[in-house]
């Protein structure tokens, strides 16, 4: 279920309250405060957009300074801020936000898709590795790596994805030469560059997977259609002997 914006943003700030007030009696006011900022930052993970993103991040820290209720130093209040970079690394602000590949999404996707036992597939921009278990669930004995951009979200997927090897870099830095399955699930304004990386790069018969987005210059060699389960459309291109460089 969607709520309606600004809702989300809304109740965030009531969770962070609710954490400033159950700890202020307890703690002392900077770890307080910096506890009760952590719900609204990780929550921001879920936002769409850049701006969402800070608004419900910033909202609680901002709410507690104009308040006046708490007594800290100039230099605290840049904390919050810090614990944003950390989670956003300053590029990602204008990349794909955090939505999770729905666990059947690829269902069907090794039948259309074959690859060898062994075969290196990467998920570019991997978040907190929702689509490595899903690319496992069909491809079991495939070598599955990761790249994500955000640290924590990187650190996280390695926790939670310990059959796959996750890194923290730029899914655009990544050679895709060395992959014969690339899965993205980003944005549609990636997908005319995640094209012109796969034509230049990826070998002949190697795949590129999209969630939800299409290529907006190749036609799809096969797609699995959106149903209830699968929550979006799966394109699939395989790199022709003519794209290849
Ligand atoms: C829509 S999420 C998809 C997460 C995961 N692939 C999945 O399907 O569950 C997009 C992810 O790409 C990451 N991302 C965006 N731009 C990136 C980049 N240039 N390099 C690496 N990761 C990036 C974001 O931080 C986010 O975690």
């Amino acid at each position: 279920m969607r709520l309606p914006w600004p809702l989300p943003a809304v109740l965030v700030w009531l969770l962070c309250w609710a954490v400033q007030m159950a700890l202020r009696p307890v703690l002392a006011p900077l770890p307080a405060m910096l506890l009760a900022a952590l719900p609204g930052v990780l929550l921001s993970l879920l936002a769409a957009h850049w701006w969402r993103r800070a608004l419900v991040a910033l909202g609680f820290p901002l709410s507690l300074a104009l308040s006046g209720s708490t007594a800290l130093p100039a230099w605290a209040w840049l904390l919050p801020v810090a614990m944003l970079v950390l989670v956003y690394p300053l590029h990602s602000w204008r990349d794909a936000p955090l939505f999770p590949t729905p666990i059947r999404a690829l269902d069907g996707l090794a039948q259309r898709a074959p690859l060898p036992p062994g075969a290196l597939v990467l998920d570019g921009g991997c978040g907190l590795g929702h689509g490595l278990r899903a690319l496992r669930a069909q491809y079991p004995r495939a070598r599955l790596c990761g790249v994500e951009w955000s640290p924590l979200l990187a650190l996280l997927c390695r926790l939670r994805c310990r059959f796959a090897r996750v890194r923290q870099g730029d899914l655009w830095a990544e050679d895709w030469r060395d992959y014969q399955m690339v899965y993205l699930f980003q944005r549609p304004e990636t997908m005319a560059r995640a094209s012109a990386k796969a034509r230049a790069e990826m070998l002949p018969g190697s795949w590129l997977v999209s969630l939800a987005f299409a290529l907006p210059d190749m036609p799809a060699s096969e797609k699995l259609d959106e149903t209830p389960r699968r929550g979006h459309t799966v394109w699939i291109y395989r790199m022709p002997a003519e794209d290849a460089v």
